[in-house]
């Protein structure tokens, strides 16, 4: 196989809307493409052998890469450049596993079909945290908002809500293993948490094809009560909801695995979202995007 000088490729984030958490146990989810928000993932020739890394995510979808496409000659090295924040539940794990199996596929001048993409980015965040659902990187494969459940695949679905979503970072980094750890250790008492909050997901669908924004900005408050109930929000993710809210958002929610990463909340109008977006900054958001629904 001839190898190029220079492999590159893109991925872009994903943000969850309804359903982290419950999605692991086969409840639904709904997740939306960040197509702005994108990570690009170059290689090289490099001086020295790439190590193997179990534990870091990159590492291991590259060699996965490698290892699929037989290539022996691994002197190489790569570089990453992000708009999306590390660890913040906008599938950067996902995003940046994606950008470097493509980027390796480039670099040996190979195609790459989607489901062979997927299935090598799922054994890389099987590193990242040990029981994914397959959300993320099927986010970060997907060109429009998607319903996903564990057992029955994606379906996507059309969002054309006249709204706006503002995530607010909360400055720290989201702790998507920890987090899904901590829901497995509460066991059935767990159960009712993640069966409202796949409720909650089947009734903001509904709401979503009737354009009730009112009704879909009470039911994301209630997933983040439910969230927080779990034990998976952390209290600077709670200030920034409840800052939201003080402002006027018709709603809003940790976003992610949590323990730290990002909120959302929902605008009717975009004026509306840059005021919220302002007085999320002034309550200690690290950094704010404001995306059309
Ligand atoms: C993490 O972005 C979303 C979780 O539901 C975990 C997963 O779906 O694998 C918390």
């Amino acid at each position: 196989m001839k190898l190029k000088k220079e492999g590159v490729g893109k991925a872009h984030s994903k943000i969850i809307l309804m359903g982290e958490h419950a999605v692991v146990y086969g409840y639904p989810a709904l997740a939306l493409p960040l197509k702005g928000i994108e990570v690009t993932c170059q290689i090289l020739p490099g001086q020295k052998e790439l190590e193997r890394d179990k534990q870091d995510p990159l590492v291991t979808a590259i060699h996965a890469a490698l290892d699929h496409l037989a290539v022996t000659d691994r002197q190489l090295t790569y570089t990453i450049s992000s708009q999306v924040p590390e660890r913040r539940g906008m599938g950067s794990s996902a995003a940046v596993s994606l950008a470097a199996i493509r980027a390796v596929f480039d670099y040996c001048g190979q195609a790459l079909a989607d489901q062979l993409l997927e299935e090598l980015v799922n054994q890389a965040e099987r590193v990242a945290h040990t029981n994914p659902s397959g959300l993320d990187a099927k986010t970060c494969l997907s060109d429009s908002p998607l319903v996903y459940t564990r057992t029955e695949g994606f379906r996507p679905v059309k969002l054309d809500l006249s709204a706006y979503l503002v995530i607010a970072d909360t400055g720290l980094h989201g702790q998507t293993s920890e987090a899904v750890q901590k829901v497995k250790n509460q066991g059935n008492q767990a159960q009712p948490y993640l069966e409202q909050l796949g409720h909650l997901t089947d009734q903001a669908l509904v709401v979503i094809s009737r354009q009730d924004l009112t009704s879909l900005g009470q039911v994301m408050t209630q997933a983040h009560g439910l969230l927080d109930g779990l034990g998976v929000s952390c209290p600077e993710a709670n200030a920034l909801v409840a800052a939201a809210l003080e402002a006027g958002a018709l709603g809003a929610k940790m976003t992610g695995g949590g323990l730290g990463g990002c909120i959302i909340a929902l605008t009717p109008s975009r004026e509306a979202a840059e005021r919220i977006s302002q007085h999320l900054a002034e309550k200690g958001a690290r950094e704010t995007w404001i995306e059309s629904l």
